[in-house]
Order: structure tokens, then C-alpha cells, then sequence
């Protein structure tokens, strides 16, 4: 008896190690244990050629003033790898917007690497506007309770900078906010704020409207089903209809705007 029961110990015990190192590999190679994620995977270079590698790696090309994270924990934050990405990709925008400010990093990266009359617009809930927001049956509590958690920031990393003038920062719940006086005018859209489902589809309807004819929207969080499962839902759906695209060692999900795409055609 003591023989089957530590068999069967021993059975359960190695599925279920089994089952944790699948996950984990297909976590580290950005795909799902049984096939890869809906989004079309590129190459950073495909994003902009400006990334393509020399006989070093990176190019001066993609220099940038930067503020790296190292080891430290930043809410919200992104990786430096995408932190870099986004500061690169201001060089050549002048007009861009972001949902979800958080500590403000990547508004400040921006601002401090665009060219001189650059603006940077960004949207943020602040904690006292805690009370706007509207949670849909759809959305996961883990989901909501972060974008919650993260509405914690009254100053930013600009704030004081000689950038801050450049940084127009609106405060307020991103489902309510309209916004039809950024309709065709940005080079550039982060969609980084609330990562509940019902968020990240209204916010993607905002910036699919924001972004200009040959712009670049991206999305942060395309991580998996685990990570922020709003994101990734709502992405695979938007994929459906929208050419979205997962870049490589990052977790941005891209589109850019044909030129000549009447925003009106986009999405409604
Ligand atoms: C992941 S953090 C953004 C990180 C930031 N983009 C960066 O690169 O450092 C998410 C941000 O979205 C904001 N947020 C959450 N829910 C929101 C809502 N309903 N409307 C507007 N902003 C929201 C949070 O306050 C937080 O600042």
C-alpha cells in the first residue's frame, strides 16, 4: 500500500514539475506551451530600421539620453531594453501622446530626446480620481487592482526638468476622455495605462484615432496570458482585424498607421 502511495506521489510530483518547466520555457521564448502567441513575431530592425545592428551591435544611430533601471523595482516601469527603444523612436517624432503616466519616466525619456518643439502629451488617473473608474464585468481583478495600486503619482520624473515644459500632462480616466482634439496628431502612441481588458480596447480605439497616417502605436505588457491577461486578450482580439505585431525580446505590440488611412475606417 505505502508502495503505491509513494508511486503515485512520485507521479503527480513529475507532471507537475513538467508542467512548470514547459511554462517556464515558453515563458523565457515568448510563446504558449502548445504553439506560438496570435501576434506575428519581427525583429526589433523591422520596427525602425535605425535598429539594425552594425559589426558592434546598435550604431550610434541609436544613441540616446537615458535613465537605466538596473536591478531596481520601478512601478509600472518598463524594461531598459524598451525604455531605450522609446527614447530612440522619440528622435524622429515630434508630436507624442501616452496613456498612463505612472512615474512619468518614459514622458521625461521622450521629451528629453525629441528635438527642440517636440510635445509630449500624456494621460494619467491621479489618486484622488480613484473613484472614476469604471471597472467592466470583463475585466480581471488582478488588472484592476494594479492600474489601481499604480494611480499613485502627483509629480513625475520631468516635473522641475528643463523638458517639463514640453510634457503636457492631463489628469482623468482614459474611457472618459475624449480624445477628438488629438485625432490625427501624433508620430507616436504608448498605450501603457490601465491593463483591464475593457481599458486597453477603449484605449486602443483612442490611439488607433490619435496616431497619424504612418505613425507608430505601441502597447505595452504583451507578455503572455499570465502577466496582464487584459493585454493579452484584448491584442489577440484586436488582432483579428488590425495587423498587430509582437516585437522580439520586448513586450510591445505594434501598428503602424498606413499612410493615407482615414481615421475614421479604423476602429469603432
Ligand atoms: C503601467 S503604468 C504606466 C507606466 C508609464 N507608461 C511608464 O512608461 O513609465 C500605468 C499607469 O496607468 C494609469 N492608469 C490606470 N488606470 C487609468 C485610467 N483609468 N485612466 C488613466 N490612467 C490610468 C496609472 O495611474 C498608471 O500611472
Amino acid at each position: 500500500m505505502t508502495g503505491w502511495l509513494v508511486a503515485a506521489f512520485l507521479g503527480v510530483a513529475c507532471v507537475l514539475l513538467g508542467g512548470r518547466v514547459l511554462t517556464d520555457r515558453a515563458r523565457r521564448k515568448q510563446r504558449g506551451v502548445f504553439g506560438p502567441w496570435p501576434l506575428a513575431r519581427i525583429p526589433l530592425e523591422a520596427l525602425d530600421p535605425v535598429f539594425a545592428a552594425g559589426p558592434h551591435g546598435p550604431t550610434v544611430a541609436t544613441e540616446v539620453s537615458f535613465i537605466g533601471r538596473g536591478p531596481m523595482t520601478v512601478p509600472g516601469g518598463t524594461s531598459d531594453a524598451e525604455a531605450w527603444i522609446l527614447a530612440v523612436l522619440a528622435r524622429r517624432a515630434t508630436t507624442m501622446f501616452e496613456f498612463g503616466t505612472c512615474t512619468g519616466k518614459t514622458a521625461y525619456l521622450w521629451a528629453r530626446n525629441a528635438s527642440a518643439g517636440s510635445r509630449v502629451v500624456t494621460i494619467t488617473l491621479a489618486p484622488s480620481q480613484q473613484h472614476q473608474y469604471v471597472k467592466s464585468g470583463k475585466d480581471s481583478q488582478s488588472d484592476t487592482d494594479f492600474a489601481l495600486r499604480e494611480s499613485a503619482f502627483e509629480t513625475f520624473v520631468y516635473t522641475g526638468t528643463d523638458v517639463a515644459s514640453g510634457v503636457e500632462q492631463l489628469y482623468g480616466d482614459s474611457k472618459t476622455f475624449d480624445e477628438g482634439p488629438y485625432h490625427d496628431w501624433a508620430d507616436l502612441v504608448f498605450v501603457d495605462g490601465s491593463h483591464a481588458r475593457s481599458y486597453v480596447e477603449s484605449d486602443s480605439a483612442k490611439a488607433m484615432r490619435i496616431v497619424k497616417p504612418g505613425g507608430l502605436v505601441l502597447w505595452h505588457d504583451y507578455a503572455g496570458p499570465r502577466h496582464a491577461p487584459g493585454v493579452f486578450g484584448a491584442l489577440n482580439a484586436l488582432a483579428a482585424t488590425v495587423p498587430l505585431q509582437h516585437v522580439g525580446g520586448t513586450t510591445f505590440a505594434v501598428w503602424r498607421r498606413p499612410r493615407g488611412a482615414p481615421s475614421a475606417q479604423l476602429v469603432e
